[in-house]
């Protein structure tokens, strides 16, 4: 054979298809091999396994570009190719579901034994994925992760890599907590917050837009009123307990919240050019965090129809545990600020525009 052909780069040297083929067939001291449900099972397990890497990488990539002191506007574009692709991946993953669907019932209680106390609930790249988005406490459903992870790591049931990358991820700063420093940085009104006068010209942002918020449910108010469509006072009360609601949110304890009222001002004044890109990536954030919840209602649903109400292999309460987890929300302001958005004609006028990229104005 010439030095070529040996040399030769073939598909299974490339993805080391012959070493990936030997990993289907269960747990050493696993007998008999396991049958054609089994080795499904495991295979679309697998699956999400790789997927859960590259998110990981993805999410790595991410932390890296939010951790710098500032982040330019020319990464953000790679952000939101960041995202998108954990957002993706997610949404792909529900067909995963679906094939793991077509093990009936009865077929997954033929070996569902064999399992013992694994469980998903034991997966080490979700947790990173998890940790490293920023979900670390206030855990449903009375279980503890973490502290699982600690027990099967002193049984020499996690490996050493494992549990050093979750202490590692811990360590750092989530992406939540280096997203709220970048959009405490945003300029509102051209005022950077370095600027001199910039907790004045912030805090008038936020009057200016709490008031048109009441000036403009007034008008509503009265505009209901006037066709029979509810009383004053109940509707006055409402109103009154939506404008309270956005003050606490963007005001706390007298002082503005200089992050919250950056998110507002970039999901407020999105057509300003310099906006584009952070108006976008708030964008694919939510998008992403939302495949990640149905991801989670996915697994839920395809586990009601597979064993029930019964208890988990991992101990939870099953289902009803799962439904609890598509209640975390990571980027919870992102989520909360559009209760407060209002519609272009009733927004006070952005100030400093040319900062924003409008030069000819
Ligand atoms: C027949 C198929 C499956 C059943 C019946 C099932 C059932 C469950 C149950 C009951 C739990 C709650 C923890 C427990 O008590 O065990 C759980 C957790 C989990 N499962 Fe599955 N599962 C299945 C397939 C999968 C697949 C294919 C994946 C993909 C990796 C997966 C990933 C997870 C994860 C990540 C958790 C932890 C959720 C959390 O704590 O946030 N499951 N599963």
């Amino acid at each position: 054979m010439s030095g070529e052909q040996e040399s030769r780069m073939t598909y299974a040297n490339y993805l080391r298809v012959e070493d990936l083929l030997t990993l289907q067939s269960g747990p050493s001291g696993h007998s008999p091999a396991p049958c054609n449900d089994e080795q499904h099972f495991i295979i679309v397990h697998q699956t999400f396994e790789l997927w859960f890497k590259q998110i990981l990488t993805e999410l790595e990539q991410i932390h890296g570009i939010l951790s710098q002191d500032k982040v330019s506007e020319s990464q953000l574009p790679k952000l939101v190719e960041h995202l998108h692709r954990v957002e993706v991946i997610f949404k792909a993953t529900s067909h995963s579901w679906s094939v793991m669907q077509t093990l009936t019932p009865q077929g997954f209680l033929g070996f569902r034994d064999r399992l013992g106390t694994s469980s998903g609930f034991e997966s080490w790249q979700m947790r990173a994925m998890e940790s490293l988005f920023g979900i670390r406490a206030g855990r449903v459903g009375g279980m503890d992760p973490m502290a699982h992870m600690e027990r099967l790591f002193k049984e020499n049931k996690l490996s050493k890599h494992a549990w050093d990358y979750l202490n590692d991820i811990e360590s750092r700063p989530s992406i939540h907590e280096l997203l709220v420093n970048w959009l405490s940085r945003t300029p509102i009104n051209g005022s950077l917050i370095e600027s001199e006068n910039d907790s004045e010209i912030v805090r008038n942002f936020v009057n200016d837009h709490l008031n048109s918020m009441q000036e403009h449910g007034s008008k509503v108010i009265e505009h209901m009123i006037a066709i029979g469509h509810g009383e004053r006072k109940p509707l006055t009360d409402r109103l009154q307990s939506q404008v309270n609601a956005a003050k606490e949110f963007l005001i706390q304890d007298g002082i503005v919240n200089r992050s919250r009222a950056g998110l507002l001002y970039i999901e407020t004044y999105r057509e300003l050019p310099l906006l584009s890109w952070p108006r976008a990536l708030i964008e694919q954030l939510v998008a992403t965090e939302q495949a990640m919840i149905l991801f989670r209602s996915h697994h839920a649903r395809m586990v009601e129809r597979m064993i029930g109400r019964r208890m988990g292999t991992g101990g939870s309460s099953g289902v009803d545990y799962l439904d609890m987890t598509t209640k975390y929300r990571i980027f919870k302001d992102l989520w909360e600020v559009r209760t407060i958005l209002l519609k272009n004609s009733v927004l006070p006028e952005p100030k400093n525009k040319p900062f924003y990229g409008f030069s000819s104005e």
